[in-house]
């Protein structure tokens, strides 16, 4: 099983367990993070699951899309590092990835 490696707003460092299939934002939820409130659920459309995602694995992401971007517009916390965590399916690929939730706009 892939794992993930999250970075709470504090500096937690927490080691989740993420399951295939599951999008980055499932998997930070499904462990019981919940200051990543993911308000619309993934539909691209809050912004709320806003992560910095670890250099290294940057170039293993899928293409932003329009709608992603438009939305990490709106947040005044925007680095190259950010992506919103629903638009990241979590695969074998990106195991031992590192992600940081991003302040809250
Ligand atoms: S959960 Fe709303 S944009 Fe990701």
């Amino acid at each position: 099983m892939p794992a993930l490696t999250l970075i709470t707003r504090e500096g937690e460092e927490k080691q989740l367990d993420g399951n295939e299939g599951l999008s980055v934002m499932k998997v930070i939820r499904a462990g019981g993070i919940d200051e990543l409130l993911a308000l619309c659920g993934g539909c691209c459309s809050c912004a709320t699951c806003h992560v910095y995602v670890d250099d290294a694995f940057l170039d293993r992401l899928p293409a932003m899309s329009d709608d992603e971007n438009d939305l990490l517009d709106s947040s005044g916390h925007r680095t190259p590092a950010s992506r919103l965590s629903c638009q990241l399916p979590f695969v074998a690929a990106l195991d031992g990835l590192r992600v940081i939730i991003a302040p809250e706009d």
